[in-house]
Order: C-alpha cells, then sequence, then structure tokens
C-alpha cells in the first residue's frame, strides 16, 4: 500500500504535495519522492525513509516553483527501500514521469521484452517498467499520452493506481485504477485539480471528489471537464461527482473509527494481496521464488523450527499443524524470547521460519541470529521489505498485508497464516504427502477466502451486540482443538491487549485438567466449534461448560443446529477447508475484542504499555 498524491491547477504545487504526502504516510513509509515541472523541465527529488527525509533532500536539490507536479510515499513490494527504487520514476527518454500504488505481476516479461527493445533500467522496480512500457506504445503507436497508458494497462496484469505526467504535453494528467484507490479532487470551474489515494491531501482545497472505478482511465485537463474512459474499450464514462463529508482523521481511518477496525476490514483485499501473483489455482501452480530456489533444503529438513512472538508465534502454532498435516515435516514451534536462550540443538539439517510483522522483533532478530550461528537455514515471513529481520534471514516471502498502524495484530495474523498454508501446501505437492486432489481443492478453496472473509465481516453487528453483554465480564476463556487451538490463543491476545480483561486460550480438551474450576455464570467461553475439527469432543466441552452454567459464545460452521441448542450465542462462518478454517474463525473473535475495548473507552490503536513493534529485550 502506497500513497500517491498530485496537484494540476494555478497554486504553488510543491505544498499541496507535501504536505499531502505526510497525511498519506500511514500508507507506507519506506521511501518518498515527488516531481515539480516548472514550465520548461521535471524537477525530481527522491530518498529512502519518511517524508520529513524528502523535505530535507529537496531543500538542497531543487526549486520548489512550479504549479504541477505528483509524490509518492512507498511501501515497498519489488524493489528493497532505497533512493533508486523510490518513485517518481522517469522512462527511459525523460520525458514521462509515473507514480504507481500497486503490483504489476507480469513485469518480468515485459521488462525482458523492453530490454530486448534496447530499453535499460536504472531501478529494480515494476512501476520503471510500466512506464517504459507506456514510452514504447507511444513511440510505436504514435498516440497521446491517455491512448498510450490504455493501450499499455491492456497488456498488463496486476493492481494499480497510477498518475502519468508527459512534460511534451504538460497541461494535463493521466491517471488509471484497478485495484488500488484513487480520488481526484475537483477545483472550483475545473481550474484546478488534485490526484490521491485518498482526500486527505486536498480535503482543505475541494469537497468535490470523483473516486475512479476499477478498470477507469482519467484525463484530467486545467479548464476542461474531467474525462473518465473505461481502459478496456475506451467507452467514455460520466464523471460521479461526489460532495466528501468526511473530516481529516475519518479519511485517514478510511472512514472507520479505528486503524484496528479498518484493518480488520482491509483483510479480504490483505489476503487477496499476499497469494496475489503466487497461487495460480487454475493452473495448480503456487510460485515463490524464496522457496522454489530453495525447496531442496525445506524437503529435506530434518524439521521445520517456526520462531516468533506475539500474534506472530500464533500463526506460528496455525502452520505447525498445516506443515505435519499436510507436508509431514517434523515442526516445533518456539518463541523468539525463550529460544534464544535455551541453547537449543539446532544442525544445518534444520530449517527455521521466522514470523514477524514489523520485522523488528528483538527476541526473533536474535533467535535468527543464534540460528545462522549454529548453521540452521533460516526462512523470513515478514510484513515490511527490508526490515532488520527481512535483511538477516537467508532467505523469505513478504505478506502484503500494507502498514499496519493498530498495535493488535490483525490482518498481519490472516496474511502470515495465507502465505504458510501456500508453503505447506508447495512442499506437500512436491513431496506427494498431498494427493493431487486434496492439492487442487485447497488451491481453489484458498480463492474462495476473500470473499468468504468478506461475508463473514457483515456479522459485526451481531458481534457488537454480543460484546455489549459481556463487556464487563473481569475473565473469559477461549477453547479450540486441533487447527483452532492456536486461533483461541488469538482470540484471547486480542481482548487482553486492547480491552485489558484477563482471558486465556486452551485447547478444548484440556478443560478439564484445570480451566473447568473457573467456571461459573459469570464466566463467558468463547468456543470455536466448527464442522471439520474433532467436532463431536467440542460439543462435549460444551456441554460440560453448559452444565456449570458457563455463558458459551460459539463459533461454528454456518447451518449449524446441534451448538444452537446449547450456546448461549452463536457465530456462523462460511465453511471451508479444515486447514483454512483459522482465517475465518479469527475474525468474529477481532471483532469481538474490538467493540468491547471501545465500549470500554478503551485507546483501542495504542492499548496502554505496548508498543507496534517490541525492538527491545
Ligand atoms: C499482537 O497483537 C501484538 N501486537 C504482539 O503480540 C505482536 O504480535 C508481537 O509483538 C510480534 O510482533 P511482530 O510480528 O512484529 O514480530
Amino acid at each position: 500500500m502506497c500513497g500517491i498524491t498530485g496537484y494540476i491547477g494555478y497554486r504553488k504545487a510543491y505544498p499541496i504535495i507535501i504536505n499531502g504526502l505526510k497525511r498519506l504516510e500511514y500508507r507506507g513509509y519506506d521511501s518518498a519522492g515527488l516531481i515539480l515541472y516548472d514550465g520548461k523541465d521535471i524537477k525530481m527529488a527522491k530518498t529512502k525513509g519518511k517524508v520529513s527525509n524528502l523535505e530535507e533532500k529537496i531543500t538542497n536539490n531543487i526549486t520548489t516553483t512550479g504549479n504541477i507536479g505528483f509524490g509518492h510515499t512507498r511501501w515497498a513490494t519489488h524493489g528493497i527501500p532505497n533512493d533508486i527504487n523510490s518513485h517518481p520514476h522517469f522512462s527511459e527518454s525523460e520525458n514521462l514521469a509515473i507514480i504507481h500504488n500497486g503490483i504489476i505481476e507480469n513485469y518480468d516479461t515485459i521488462k525482458k521484452e523492453l530490454i530486448n527493445r534496447g530499453y535499460t533500467f536504472k531501478s529494480d522496480t515494476d512501476t520503471e517498467v510500466l512506464v517504459n512500457l507506456i514510452e514504447e506504445v507511444k513511440k510505436q503507436k504514435g498516440v497521446k499520452l491517455g491512448k498510450a497508458v490504455q493501450i499499455a494497462l491492456n497488456e498488463v496484469v496486476g493492481a494499480y493506481a497510477i498518475v502519468v505526467f508527459d512534460k511534451t504535453k504538460p497541461n494535463e494528467f493521466v491517471v488509471a485504477k484497478l485495484g488500488s484507490p484513487i480520488a481526484i479532487g475537483i477545483g472550483e470551474d475545473n481550474t484546478e485539480f488534485f490526484v490521491a489515494s485518498d482526500a486527505s491531501p486536498f480535503i482543505e482545497y475541494t469537497k468535490n471528489a470523483v473516486y475512479l472505478e476499477d478498470e477507469e482511465l482519467a484525463i484530467i485537463k486545467v479548464g476542461k471537464s474531467i474525462k473518465i474512459r473505461k481502459i478496456k474499450d475506451d467507452s467514455l464514462v460520466d464523471a460521479n461527482i461526489l460532495e466528501l463529508k468526511l473530516n481529516l482523521e475519518q479519511i485517514e481511518k478510511g472512514g472507520y473509527d479505528h486503524f484496528m477496525l479498518k484493518e480488520i476490514y482491509e483483510q479480504p483485499k490483505a489476503i487477496t494481496d499476499t497469494f496475489r501473483g503466487r497461487l495460480l489455482a487454475n493452473k495448480g501452480i503456487i510460485r515463490m521464488a524464496g522457496i522454489d530456489d530453495n525447496i531442496q533444503r525445506l524437503l529435506n529438513a530434518n524439521r521445520i523450527i517456526i520462531v516468533g512472538c506475539g500474534t506472530s508465534w500464533h500463526a506460528g502454532l496455525v502452520a505447525e499443524y498445516l506443515f505435519e498435516d499436510i507436508a509431514r515435516i517434523p515442526v516445533e514451534v518456539e518463541y523468539g524470547s525463550e529460544f534464544r536462550y535455551r541453547n537449543p540443538i539446532i544442525t544445518e539439517n534444520d530449517v527455521v521460519i521466522a514470523i514477524s510483522q514489523s520485522g523488528e522483533t528483538a527476541d526473533t532478530l536474535a533467535a535468527i541470529k543464534m540460528a545462522k550461528e549454529k548453521g540452521a537455514f533460516v526462512f523470513g515471513v515478514c510484513n515490511v521489505v527490508g526490515s532488520s529481520i527481512a535483511r538477516e534471514t537467508d532467505a523469505g516471502a513478504y505478506t502484503h498485508a500494507g502498514p499496519e498502524i493498530g498495535v493488535a495484530s490483525t490482518k498481519a495474523f490472516t496474511t502470515q497464516i495465507t502465505l504458510l498454508t501456500l508453503i505447506a501446501l508447495k512442499l506437500g505437492e512436491a513431496k506427494g504427502t498431498l494427493s493431487k486432489a486434496t492439492y487442487h481443492t485447497y488451491l481453489q478453496e484458498m480463492e474462495l477466502i476473500p470473499n468468504k472473509v468478506e461475508t463473514l465481516l457483515t456479522i459485526n453487528d451481531k458481534i457488537k451486540y454480543i460484546a455489549s453483554i459481556y463487556k464487563d465480564a473481569t475473565n473469559f476463556l477461549y477453547l479450540g482443538r486441533g487447527f483452532n487451538f492456536p486461533v483461541a490463543l488469538e482470540g484471547a491476545l486480542k481482548l487482553k491487549e486492547i480491552s485489558y480483561i484477563h482471558a486465556e486460550g486452551y485447547p478444548a480438551a484440556e478443560m478439564k485438567h484445570g480451566p473447568i474450576a473457573l467456571i461459573d455464570e459469570n464466566m463467558p467461553i468463547v468456543v470455536i466449534a466448527t464442522k471439520k475439527g474433532h467436532y463431536e469432543k467440542v460439543v462435549s466441552n460444551i456441554q460440560e461448560i453448559k452444565s456449570r452454567d458457563g455463558k458459551i459464545i460459539a463459533v461454528v460452521t454456518e447451518g449449524d443446529t446441534t451448538v444452537k441448542e446449547i450456546a448461549d450465542h452463536v457465530i456462523e462462518i462460511p465453511e471451508t477447508e479444515e486447514g483454512l478454517t483459522p482465517l475465518l474463525t479469527t475474525i468474529p473473535l477481532q471483532l469481538l475484542s474490538y467493540h468491547i475495548a471501545v465500549m470500554l473507552n478503551k485507546n483501542v490503536d495504542q492499548p496502554r504499555n505496548l508498543a507496534k513493534s517490541v525492538t527491545v529485550e
């Protein structure tokens, strides 16, 4: 997720762009850059780091004149965060400049073709490939920028929100959208236009905006009304101009009250972005360079040691069930803090998988360094490109969750599980420990998960009602079995860390070994009782709770009638493969903890005593 913003009109462009970038930093902060057109030439400044680093660089390098320009704050997906990979990018002729939010999946094929035609590239980004494709189309077809962009975009596969500028026609922008957001602010009488990932950079200048729809392209010229066309067939589209009612803070949170809720609702897109370009279900292929390049190390591993902390450790527990069930590889899961001090027995036949959203957790990083010293191969699963853990590991794969601002991890958890599931399936398929039929079923079912999460999110009001009943409880118990035991732990952690209510997660069968003594009419027990996975056993656990007057909040597979007869509240989730149920069962638990914390007036996004990244021991 990156932030893009641009201006064309009668005002000085620089202050609008730089302030706009600051407002968009929540969308990504690996690097930042901008261009300004001063009537003669395009001036560009870009740098690794935050927008404040860009401001310093601009002061010493370029004049800030000009009333046309655009800027970008990056969340890296291709190419590590550094100056040269920062946006904007020039085409080879330096006549065209582009900023881009999204992923071009087939950029490597297009890049090879352009290299064959004599193009050279300065960066490792997919974006530089796109701007040169547009230049090549413009040259070959002798068409204007808008037409060249339209033709080029019909050749790319992926997601984009782009702004393209041609210094040979300096009175217009071409803007296009597929999968990533673009808002166009429209000034009075079309005397000025603003382009941005959301309205936060221009809400103080105009409340009139058009939000491009997917596969739409707009040509923006000062003094003319905006022209919107369908990328597929160039047909004209009526501009739907909205009058915005949101204030600045609401815009940054996408209209949600908190970043945590926004990130819960971003999970369908985050899961899609994480398997995009990797999961080719109709071809029966899972493509992951980091795994492909090291497949023998993984297949021949004596065991896989998964290391993480907090929510990442819970994702590791889910992965343990997945890897052992699907790929038949022995797995153990370790807390980073315990593993690093335990003097464990590690050999070069071990593979360590380190999981970390931030990529900066000190205990996980230290555990990785120790494992490498003892000869293990270390694979990283991180959400932040170029983070310390991403750089320390021998290979890795990134979750494409986008920045996770809320301290309580939500989309990081589901995207970690998504990635780990793909790895387990890839290894199982390579080892032949998974039948072709099951393999293909999993691939097709994984593609349906984002829609099932979307459907699941519609039960928000029901969860809010349940939260209102139990918000004053002083203790919760979360129970689950098999793949959903780690989800019970994760649900308890979510509640603890944002509502400050004590909660414990347990394997459902463990209840009779102690926790059952806690149960009385004042204790809510959340039980994950999905159809697949020891269902009958969990039902008998629920009956044991009922007989002690515990209050039961059960998460069941839709259509369940048995648990409905016993539980106080039933939350239904769509049916899916057993190994994929954590991607769904965790959603209502995230919402439950969120609504209880809000009702208790807690600081949901920054809970007391917690930090988003624990970079200290
Ligand atoms: C989870 O909601 C917490 N924010 C915390 O447990 C977190 O998962 C843990 O600190 C690990 O962080 P990491 O994934 O960035 O390494």
